[in-house]
Protein backbone atom coordinates (compact mmCIF):
# COMPACT_ATOMS: atom_id res chain seq x y z
CA UNK A 1 0.00 0.00 0.00
CA UNK A 2 0.94 3.25 -0.92
CA UNK A 3 1.12 5.91 1.34
CA UNK A 4 0.69 9.98 1.52
CA UNK A 5 1.63 12.72 3.90
CA UNK A 6 -0.99 15.49 4.72
CA UNK A 7 0.23 18.35 7.40
CA UNK A 8 -2.51 20.03 9.09
CA UNK A 9 -2.41 23.75 9.43
CA UNK A 10 -2.63 25.41 11.62
CA UNK A 11 -2.56 22.10 14.32
CA UNK A 12 1.31 21.31 12.94
CA UNK A 13 0.30 17.83 13.06
CA UNK A 14 1.35 15.31 10.00
CA UNK A 15 -0.84 12.35 9.49
CA UNK A 16 0.23 9.41 7.12
CA UNK A 17 -3.08 7.40 4.97
CA UNK A 18 -3.46 5.67 2.47
CA UNK A 19 -2.90 6.68 -1.33
CA UNK A 20 -6.14 7.79 -2.62
CA UNK A 21 -7.59 7.99 0.87
CA UNK A 22 -11.06 10.53 1.09
CA UNK A 23 -10.17 13.50 3.18
CA UNK A 24 -13.58 13.17 4.74
CA UNK A 25 -12.13 9.68 6.34
CA UNK A 26 -9.16 11.63 7.76
CA UNK A 27 -10.20 14.78 9.11
CA UNK A 28 -13.13 13.51 10.64
CA UNK A 29 -10.53 12.10 13.13
CA UNK A 30 -9.22 15.66 13.50
CA UNK A 31 -12.33 17.30 14.91
CA UNK A 32 -13.35 18.42 11.18
CA UNK A 33 -17.16 18.95 10.85
CA UNK A 34 -19.24 18.02 7.59
CA UNK A 35 -22.58 19.72 8.37
CA UNK A 36 -24.08 19.23 5.18
CA UNK A 37 -23.03 15.54 5.35
CA UNK A 38 -20.31 15.89 2.07
CA UNK A 39 -23.39 17.48 -0.47
CA UNK A 40 -20.80 20.08 -1.27
CA UNK A 41 -23.05 22.34 -0.44
CA UNK A 42 -22.55 23.90 3.27
CA UNK A 43 -18.61 25.02 2.59
CA UNK A 44 -17.91 24.77 5.75
CA UNK A 45 -15.37 21.77 5.30
CA UNK A 46 -13.40 24.01 3.12
CA UNK A 47 -9.42 23.41 3.37
CA UNK A 48 -6.80 25.68 1.86
CA UNK A 49 -4.02 23.97 -0.48
CA UNK A 50 -0.56 25.29 0.75
CA UNK A 51 1.42 22.64 -1.01
CA UNK A 52 0.85 19.87 -3.54
CA UNK A 53 -2.22 19.35 -5.60
CA UNK A 54 -5.88 18.04 -5.08
CA UNK A 55 -7.93 17.50 -8.45
CA UNK A 56 -11.00 19.21 -8.41
CA UNK A 57 -13.46 17.67 -11.23
CA UNK A 58 -15.79 19.64 -12.73
CA UNK A 59 -18.78 18.97 -10.42
CA UNK A 60 -16.10 20.09 -7.68
CA UNK A 61 -15.64 23.41 -9.38
CA UNK A 62 -18.92 23.93 -9.80
CA UNK A 63 -19.87 23.91 -5.88
CA UNK A 64 -16.88 26.04 -5.32
CA UNK A 65 -17.29 28.46 -7.72
CA UNK A 66 -21.61 28.32 -5.82
CA UNK A 67 -19.64 28.67 -2.60
CA UNK A 68 -17.30 31.91 -3.65
CA UNK A 69 -14.77 29.98 -2.99
CA UNK A 70 -10.87 31.15 -4.63
CA UNK A 71 -8.90 28.38 -6.44
CA UNK A 72 -6.65 27.48 -3.86
CA UNK A 73 -9.51 26.48 -1.59
CA UNK A 74 -10.68 22.47 -1.91
CA UNK A 75 -14.05 20.91 -0.30
CA UNK A 76 -12.54 18.29 2.15
CA UNK A 77 -15.87 16.41 1.85
CA UNK A 78 -15.02 16.10 -2.18
CA UNK A 79 -11.71 15.52 -2.26
CA UNK A 80 -9.19 12.64 -2.28
CA UNK A 81 -5.16 12.49 -0.92
CA UNK A 82 -2.93 11.71 -3.94
CA UNK A 83 -0.08 12.89 -3.05
CA UNK A 84 1.66 14.75 -0.32
CA UNK A 85 -0.18 17.94 0.68
CA UNK A 86 0.11 21.03 3.37
CA UNK A 87 -3.73 21.92 3.98
CA UNK A 88 -4.85 24.86 5.71
CA UNK A 89 -8.06 23.19 7.23
CA UNK A 90 -10.91 26.32 7.76
CA UNK A 91 -12.93 25.26 10.73
CA UNK A 92 -9.54 25.54 12.67
CA UNK A 93 -9.88 29.23 11.73
CA UNK A 94 -12.91 29.53 13.34
CA UNK A 95 -11.92 32.50 15.78
CA UNK A 96 -11.63 34.94 12.11
CA UNK A 97 -15.08 35.65 11.68
CA UNK A 98 -16.86 36.30 8.42
CA UNK A 99 -20.42 36.81 8.13
CA UNK A 100 -23.34 36.04 5.95
CA UNK A 101 -26.40 38.12 7.85
CA UNK A 102 -29.47 39.35 5.92
CA UNK A 103 -29.87 43.04 5.74
CA UNK A 104 -32.18 45.22 4.13
CA UNK A 105 -30.22 47.44 1.25
CA UNK A 106 -31.14 49.96 -1.83
CA UNK A 107 -29.43 47.76 -4.72
CA UNK A 108 -27.40 49.82 -6.96
CA UNK A 109 -25.27 48.64 -10.16
CA UNK A 110 -21.51 46.98 -8.82
CA UNK A 111 -19.73 45.32 -6.82
CA UNK A 112 -18.20 46.47 -3.04
CA UNK A 113 -15.63 44.87 -0.84
CA UNK A 114 -16.25 45.46 3.22
CA UNK A 115 -12.88 45.21 5.37
CA UNK A 116 -13.07 44.57 8.87
CA UNK A 117 -9.34 45.17 10.13
CA UNK A 118 -9.23 43.88 13.22
CA UNK A 119 -6.24 43.97 15.72
CA UNK A 120 -5.97 40.54 15.51
CA UNK A 121 -7.94 39.43 12.23
CA UNK A 122 -8.74 40.38 9.28
CA UNK A 123 -12.12 39.45 6.94
CA UNK A 124 -13.15 40.97 3.56
CA UNK A 125 -15.89 40.01 1.47
CA UNK A 126 -17.00 40.73 -1.89
CA UNK A 127 -20.69 41.96 -2.01
CA UNK A 128 -22.23 42.03 -5.74
CA UNK A 129 -24.27 45.41 -5.01
CA UNK A 130 -26.89 44.49 -6.99
CA UNK A 131 -28.56 41.57 -4.93
CA UNK A 132 -25.80 42.24 -1.08
CA UNK A 133 -24.74 38.74 -2.29
CA UNK A 134 -21.91 38.23 -0.82
CA UNK A 135 -19.09 36.46 -3.64
CA UNK A 136 -16.19 35.29 -2.04
CA UNK A 137 -14.48 35.80 1.10
CA UNK A 138 -10.32 36.11 2.54
CA UNK A 139 -9.37 36.22 5.76
CA UNK A 140 -5.99 36.47 7.56
CA UNK A 141 -4.03 37.37 10.32
CA UNK A 142 -3.75 40.80 10.84
CA UNK A 143 0.56 40.94 9.88
CA UNK A 144 1.63 43.65 12.43
CA UNK A 145 1.17 40.88 14.81
CA UNK A 146 4.54 40.67 14.96
CA UNK A 147 4.89 43.85 16.94
CA UNK A 148 2.72 42.33 19.34
CA UNK A 149 -0.66 41.17 20.20
CA UNK A 150 -2.34 44.52 22.12
CA UNK A 151 -2.80 48.14 20.88
CA UNK A 152 0.31 49.28 23.31
CA UNK A 153 2.35 47.27 22.06
CA UNK A 154 1.48 48.05 18.50
CA UNK A 155 1.53 52.10 19.69
CA UNK A 156 4.95 51.57 21.00
CA UNK A 157 6.71 49.67 17.74
CA UNK A 158 4.98 52.56 15.69
CA UNK A 159 7.04 55.23 18.22
CA UNK A 160 9.89 53.12 18.09
CA UNK A 161 10.28 54.28 14.64
CA UNK A 162 8.09 51.62 12.67
CA UNK A 163 5.63 53.49 11.74
CA UNK A 164 5.37 53.41 8.27
CA UNK A 165 5.93 49.62 8.35
CA UNK A 166 3.48 48.89 10.32
CA UNK A 167 1.32 51.48 7.78
CA UNK A 168 2.25 49.78 4.36
CA UNK A 169 2.28 46.36 5.89
CA UNK A 170 -1.25 46.22 6.55
CA UNK A 171 -1.98 48.36 3.47
CA UNK A 172 -0.19 45.34 1.28
CA UNK A 173 -1.95 42.60 3.04
CA UNK A 174 -5.89 44.11 2.37
CA UNK A 175 -4.52 44.93 -1.22
CA UNK A 176 -3.39 41.07 -1.42
CA UNK A 177 -6.75 39.85 -0.09
CA UNK A 178 -8.92 41.96 -2.26
CA UNK A 179 -6.92 40.65 -5.34
CA UNK A 180 -7.72 37.29 -4.20
CA UNK A 181 -10.79 38.73 -4.07
CA UNK A 182 -11.52 39.23 -7.42
CA UNK A 183 -8.92 37.02 -9.27
CA UNK A 184 -10.51 35.02 -11.74
CA UNK A 185 -13.43 37.26 -11.16
CA UNK A 186 -14.67 39.27 -14.61
CA UNK A 187 -15.48 42.07 -11.72
CA UNK A 188 -13.61 45.59 -10.69
CA UNK A 189 -13.98 47.05 -7.66
CA UNK A 190 -16.37 50.43 -7.26
CA UNK A 191 -16.23 50.80 -3.33
CA UNK A 192 -14.23 49.64 -0.56
CA UNK A 193 -15.08 50.26 2.34
CA UNK A 194 -12.42 49.95 5.73
CA UNK A 195 -13.73 49.90 9.41
CA UNK A 196 -12.03 49.30 12.30
CA UNK A 197 -10.32 50.35 16.21
CA UNK A 198 -8.94 53.86 15.82
CA UNK A 199 -5.52 52.62 16.33
CA UNK A 200 -5.75 50.70 12.81
CA UNK A 201 -7.26 53.24 11.26
CA UNK A 202 -4.50 55.86 12.22
CA UNK A 203 -1.67 53.39 10.95
CA UNK A 204 -3.16 52.03 7.82
CA UNK A 205 -4.28 55.85 7.09
CA UNK A 206 -0.34 56.63 7.62
CA UNK A 207 -1.64 59.53 10.49
CA UNK A 208 0.06 60.76 13.45
CA UNK A 209 -0.32 58.06 16.13
CA UNK A 210 1.64 60.44 18.98
CA UNK A 211 -1.60 61.73 20.48
CA UNK A 212 -3.04 58.11 20.96
CA UNK A 213 0.05 57.17 23.04
CA UNK A 214 -0.40 60.22 25.50
CA UNK A 215 -2.91 61.00 27.83
CA UNK A 216 -5.48 62.05 27.14
CA UNK A 217 -5.13 59.83 24.52
CA UNK A 218 -6.96 61.34 22.19
CA UNK A 219 -6.94 62.37 18.31
CA UNK A 220 -7.64 65.34 16.43
CA UNK A 221 -7.66 63.08 13.22
CA UNK A 222 -10.79 60.68 13.98
CA UNK A 223 -12.54 61.72 10.23
CA UNK A 224 -13.11 59.40 7.47
CA UNK A 225 -9.84 58.95 4.95
CA UNK A 226 -10.32 58.63 1.25
CA UNK A 227 -7.77 56.99 -0.48
CA UNK A 228 -6.97 55.70 -3.79
CA UNK A 229 -5.61 52.62 -5.24
CA UNK A 230 -2.49 53.96 -6.06
CA UNK A 231 -1.66 55.86 -3.53
CA UNK A 232 -2.28 52.96 -1.27
CA UNK A 233 0.40 50.55 -3.49
CA UNK A 234 -2.53 47.76 -4.89
CA UNK A 235 -3.32 46.83 -8.22
CA UNK A 236 -6.85 46.68 -8.25
CA UNK A 237 -8.48 49.27 -9.68
CA UNK A 238 -10.77 50.87 -7.76
CA UNK A 239 -12.92 53.91 -7.63
CA UNK A 240 -13.95 54.88 -4.03
CA UNK A 241 -11.95 53.68 -1.18
CA UNK A 242 -12.69 55.19 2.49
CA UNK A 243 -11.76 54.10 5.87
CA UNK A 244 -14.75 55.03 7.75
CA UNK A 245 -14.53 57.80 10.88
CA UNK A 246 -13.57 56.29 14.43
CA UNK A 247 -16.11 57.68 16.89
CA UNK A 248 -13.04 58.70 20.11
CA UNK A 249 -9.82 57.35 21.28
CA UNK A 250 -10.26 53.99 21.63
CA UNK A 251 -13.28 53.33 19.92
CA UNK A 252 -13.75 53.14 16.67
CA UNK A 253 -15.13 52.65 13.01
CA UNK A 254 -16.16 49.00 13.78
CA UNK A 255 -18.11 50.12 16.66
CA UNK A 256 -19.59 53.05 14.06
CA UNK A 257 -20.62 49.97 11.97
CA UNK A 258 -21.86 47.88 14.87
CA UNK A 259 -24.13 50.72 15.76
CA UNK A 260 -25.35 50.39 12.23
CA UNK A 261 -25.73 46.77 12.28
CA UNK A 262 -28.01 46.71 15.37
CA UNK A 263 -30.14 49.56 14.75
CA UNK A 264 -30.11 51.03 17.81
CA UNK A 265 -30.11 54.51 16.38
CA UNK A 266 -33.74 54.47 15.19
CA UNK A 267 -35.51 52.90 18.19
CA UNK A 268 -36.71 54.55 20.76
CA UNK A 269 -36.26 51.66 23.35
CA UNK A 270 -32.81 51.62 25.06
CA UNK A 271 -30.22 49.03 23.46
CA UNK A 272 -26.86 48.17 24.38
CA UNK A 273 -23.67 46.93 22.57
CA UNK A 274 -20.91 45.48 23.89
CA UNK A 275 -17.92 44.07 21.97
CA UNK A 276 -15.73 42.31 23.11
CA UNK A 277 -12.84 42.16 21.39
CA UNK A 278 -9.29 43.16 22.00
CA UNK A 279 -10.70 46.09 23.28
CA UNK A 280 -14.10 45.89 25.15
CA UNK A 281 -16.00 48.51 23.68
CA UNK A 282 -19.78 49.28 25.49
CA UNK A 283 -22.46 51.52 23.65
CA UNK A 284 -25.59 52.30 25.21
CA UNK A 285 -28.64 54.79 24.49
CA UNK A 286 -31.42 55.04 21.58
CA UNK A 287 -32.79 57.30 18.50
CA UNK A 288 -32.28 60.33 21.16
CA UNK A 289 -28.44 59.72 22.14
CA UNK A 290 -25.69 57.10 22.13
CA UNK A 291 -22.90 57.06 24.94
CA UNK A 292 -20.11 55.21 24.43
CA UNK A 293 -16.47 54.21 26.07
CA UNK A 294 -14.07 51.36 25.97
CA UNK A 295 -12.52 49.43 28.84
CA UNK A 296 -9.28 47.35 28.80
CA UNK A 297 -10.93 44.05 29.27
CA UNK A 298 -9.88 42.42 25.81
CA UNK A 299 -6.77 41.11 27.29
CA UNK A 300 -7.78 38.42 29.44
CA UNK A 301 -10.81 37.06 26.83
CA UNK A 302 -8.13 36.58 24.14
CA UNK A 303 -5.58 34.55 26.82
CA UNK A 304 -2.50 37.65 27.06
CA UNK A 305 -2.73 37.89 30.50
CA UNK A 306 -4.00 34.56 31.84
CA UNK A 307 -1.14 31.49 32.49
CA UNK A 308 -2.54 28.79 29.78
CA UNK A 309 -4.57 31.48 28.30
CA UNK A 310 -4.59 31.17 24.46
CA UNK A 311 -6.69 32.68 21.36
CA UNK A 312 -9.96 30.56 20.56
CA UNK A 313 -8.01 28.12 17.96
CA UNK A 314 -7.02 24.84 18.12
CA UNK A 315 -5.99 23.19 21.03
CA UNK A 316 -7.87 25.66 23.14
CA UNK A 317 -10.59 24.65 25.77
CA UNK A 318 -13.44 26.57 24.54
CA UNK A 319 -15.91 25.44 27.19
CA UNK A 320 -16.44 24.36 30.61
CA UNK A 321 -19.14 22.37 32.56
CA UNK A 322 -20.37 20.46 35.94
CA UNK A 323 -20.43 16.46 35.10
CA UNK A 324 -20.74 13.68 37.22
CA UNK A 325 -17.18 13.09 37.44
CA UNK A 326 -16.58 16.49 38.45
CA UNK A 327 -15.41 19.29 35.82
CA UNK A 328 -15.47 18.23 31.77
CA UNK A 329 -14.28 21.02 28.84
CA UNK A 330 -14.40 20.63 24.93
CA UNK A 331 -11.58 21.55 23.07
CA UNK A 332 -11.28 23.21 19.24
CA UNK A 333 -9.92 20.65 17.25
CA UNK A 334 -10.66 17.66 19.67
CA UNK A 335 -6.95 17.32 20.05
CA UNK A 336 -5.30 17.54 23.75
CA UNK A 337 -5.75 21.27 25.49
CA UNK A 338 -3.00 23.29 25.07
CA UNK A 339 -4.71 26.30 26.85
CA UNK A 340 -7.92 27.81 27.41
CA UNK A 341 -9.48 30.91 25.42
CA UNK A 342 -11.90 33.74 26.64
CA UNK A 343 -15.29 31.67 26.41
CA UNK A 344 -13.61 28.84 28.45
CA UNK A 345 -12.64 31.46 31.30
CA UNK A 346 -15.79 32.70 31.64
CA UNK A 347 -17.48 28.89 32.13
CA UNK A 348 -14.33 27.93 34.06
CA UNK A 349 -14.70 30.32 36.59
CA UNK A 350 -18.40 29.81 36.15
CA UNK A 351 -17.86 26.11 37.56
CA UNK A 352 -15.80 27.35 39.78
CA UNK A 353 -18.64 29.62 41.80
CA UNK A 354 -20.81 26.25 41.45
CA UNK A 355 -18.79 24.39 42.86
CA UNK A 356 -17.97 26.49 45.77
CA UNK A 357 -14.11 26.49 45.20
CA UNK A 358 -13.82 30.21 44.63
CA UNK A 359 -14.85 33.11 47.67
CA UNK A 360 -16.52 36.29 47.19
CA UNK A 361 -13.37 38.39 46.00
CA UNK A 362 -12.11 35.43 44.09
CA UNK A 363 -9.72 33.97 46.28
CA UNK A 364 -9.01 30.07 45.80
CA UNK A 365 -10.82 28.45 49.29
CA UNK A 366 -8.67 25.34 49.33
CA UNK A 367 -5.45 27.65 49.92
CA UNK A 368 -4.23 25.45 46.59
CA UNK A 369 -2.01 28.08 44.43
CA UNK A 370 -3.80 26.91 41.07
CA UNK A 371 -7.28 24.89 40.40
CA UNK A 372 -7.04 22.43 37.41
CA UNK A 373 -9.20 21.79 34.59
CA UNK A 374 -7.43 19.32 33.11
CA UNK A 375 -4.16 17.77 33.70
CA UNK A 376 -2.05 20.77 32.17
CA UNK A 377 -4.50 23.18 31.93
CA UNK A 378 -5.17 25.41 35.04
CA UNK A 379 -6.42 28.78 36.44
CA UNK A 380 -3.82 30.38 39.26
CA UNK A 381 -4.97 33.02 41.87
CA UNK A 382 -3.32 35.26 39.70
CA UNK A 383 -6.17 34.30 36.27
CA UNK A 384 -8.90 34.59 38.65
CA UNK A 385 -7.48 37.77 39.50
CA UNK A 386 -7.16 39.09 36.15
CA UNK A 387 -10.54 37.43 35.13
CA UNK A 388 -12.41 39.76 37.60
CA UNK A 389 -10.50 42.86 36.69
CA UNK A 390 -11.69 42.14 32.87
CA UNK A 391 -15.14 41.53 34.08
CA UNK A 392 -15.15 44.18 36.31
CA UNK A 393 -14.31 46.99 33.46
CA UNK A 394 -17.21 45.52 31.52
CA UNK A 395 -19.79 45.60 34.80
CA UNK A 396 -18.34 48.91 35.96
CA UNK A 397 -18.35 50.58 32.25
CA UNK A 398 -21.82 49.40 31.97
CA UNK A 399 -23.29 50.94 35.40
CA UNK A 400 -21.42 54.58 34.42
CA UNK A 401 -22.68 54.60 30.64
CA UNK A 402 -26.32 53.58 32.03
CA UNK A 403 -25.72 56.42 34.73
CA UNK A 404 -24.80 59.33 32.25
CA UNK A 405 -28.20 58.73 30.17
CA UNK A 406 -30.59 58.31 33.37
CA UNK A 407 -31.56 54.62 32.37
CA UNK A 408 -32.80 51.85 34.48
CA UNK A 409 -31.37 48.57 33.39
CA UNK A 410 -34.72 46.93 33.59
CA UNK A 411 -35.14 49.78 30.64
CA UNK A 412 -33.05 48.49 28.34
CA UNK A 413 -34.36 45.90 25.88
CA UNK A 414 -32.14 44.62 24.37
CA UNK A 415 -28.33 43.96 24.77
CA UNK A 416 -26.40 43.15 21.60
CA UNK A 417 -22.93 40.78 22.16
CA UNK A 418 -20.88 41.40 19.59
CA UNK A 419 -16.86 39.82 18.62
CA UNK A 420 -15.89 36.55 17.51
CA UNK A 421 -15.40 35.59 21.31
CA UNK A 422 -19.14 37.13 22.26
CA UNK A 423 -20.89 34.47 19.60
CA UNK A 424 -19.20 31.74 21.47
CA UNK A 425 -19.74 32.46 25.49
CA UNK A 426 -22.30 30.64 27.61
CA UNK A 427 -24.41 33.33 28.79
CA UNK A 428 -25.77 32.04 31.58
CA UNK A 429 -22.17 31.56 32.71
CA UNK A 430 -21.03 34.86 31.84
CA UNK A 431 -23.79 35.97 33.98
CA UNK A 432 -23.28 34.29 37.12
CA UNK A 433 -19.76 36.30 37.14
CA UNK A 434 -21.76 39.32 37.69
CA UNK A 435 -20.28 40.46 33.91
CA UNK A 436 -23.47 42.16 32.82
CA UNK A 437 -27.36 41.91 35.00
CA UNK A 438 -30.01 42.25 32.48
CA UNK A 439 -32.39 39.30 31.57
CA UNK A 440 -31.15 36.27 29.28
CA UNK A 441 -34.02 36.43 27.06
CA UNK A 442 -32.48 40.30 26.11
CA UNK A 443 -29.81 39.34 24.88
CA UNK A 444 -28.56 38.56 21.30
CA UNK A 445 -25.24 37.68 19.82
CA UNK A 446 -24.58 39.20 17.16
CA UNK A 447 -21.61 38.16 15.13
CA UNK A 448 -19.12 40.27 13.84
CA UNK A 449 -20.86 43.42 13.89
CA UNK A 450 -18.12 45.33 12.47
CA UNK A 451 -18.27 43.28 9.00
CA UNK A 452 -22.05 43.74 8.66
CA UNK A 453 -21.88 47.77 9.33
CA UNK A 454 -19.13 47.95 7.07
CA UNK A 455 -21.46 45.91 4.32
CA UNK A 456 -24.75 48.29 5.24
CA UNK A 457 -22.27 51.49 4.54
CA UNK A 458 -21.36 50.12 0.74
CA UNK A 459 -24.76 51.12 -0.06
CA UNK A 460 -25.48 54.49 1.91
CA UNK A 461 -23.68 57.73 1.33
CA UNK A 462 -21.53 59.47 4.39
CA UNK A 463 -24.98 60.81 5.47
CA UNK A 464 -25.05 57.63 7.41
CA UNK A 465 -22.07 57.58 9.61
CA UNK A 466 -22.61 61.15 10.18
CA UNK A 467 -25.96 61.00 11.32
CA UNK A 468 -24.48 58.29 14.17
CA UNK A 469 -21.48 59.90 15.08
CA UNK A 470 -24.10 63.50 15.95
CA UNK A 471 -26.05 61.38 17.80
CA UNK A 472 -23.01 60.00 20.15
CA UNK A 473 -20.99 61.04 22.52
CA UNK A 474 -17.18 59.11 23.89
CA UNK A 475 -16.56 58.93 27.36
CA UNK A 476 -13.21 58.08 28.91
CA UNK A 477 -14.45 55.99 31.89
CA UNK A 478 -11.38 56.52 34.01
CA UNK A 479 -11.79 60.05 34.07
CA UNK A 480 -15.32 59.73 35.53
CA UNK A 481 -14.97 60.76 39.49
CA UNK A 482 -16.55 57.44 40.72
CA UNK A 483 -15.08 55.24 38.38
CA UNK A 484 -12.83 53.46 40.52
CA UNK A 485 -15.49 53.04 43.83
CA UNK A 486 -17.55 51.24 41.48
CA UNK A 487 -15.22 49.49 39.68
CA UNK A 488 -13.72 48.20 42.46
CA UNK A 489 -17.45 47.01 43.54
CA UNK A 490 -17.51 45.14 40.51
CA UNK A 491 -14.60 42.85 41.22
CA UNK A 492 -16.41 41.06 43.61
CA UNK A 493 -18.59 37.66 42.92
CA UNK A 494 -21.83 38.86 44.04
CA UNK A 495 -24.40 39.60 41.90
CA UNK A 496 -25.60 42.52 42.07
CA UNK A 497 -29.11 41.84 42.30
CA UNK A 498 -28.05 39.83 45.55
S1 LIG B 1 -19.51 19.06 4.30
FE1 LIG B 1 -20.68 20.63 3.45
S2 LIG B 1 -19.46 21.24 1.77
FE2 LIG B 1 -18.34 19.63 2.58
Amino acid sequence: MQTVQIRLHPLGKTISLARGSSLIDVLHEFGVEFPCGGKGTCGKCKVKLLQGEIHCNPEHKRKLEDLGLSPEWRLACMSRAESDLVLEVGQYEAMIQADDTIFSFEARQGYGVAVDLGTTTLVAQLVDLSTAKVLAVETALNPQRKWGSDLVSRLEAALAGHEMELTLMIREEIGAMIQKLITDRMVSVDRVVLVGNTVMQHLFAGSDIKTLSFFPFESPDLAAKHFNASELGWRVDCKQITFFPSIGSFVGSDILAGIHATGMMQRKEYSVLVDLGTNGEIVVGNSDRLICASTAAGPAFEGATITCGMLATTGAISSVALSAGGISCSVIGNVPAAGICGSGLIDAVSVFLKKELLGEFGEILSGDPAIDITEKVSLTAKDIQEFQLAKAAIAAGLEILLRKLGVHPAEVTSIFIAGAFGNYINLENMLQTGMMDFPLDRFRKLGNSALIGAKMFLFSGMDVPDEILSLTSHINLESEEDFQDIYVEKLSFIPPSN
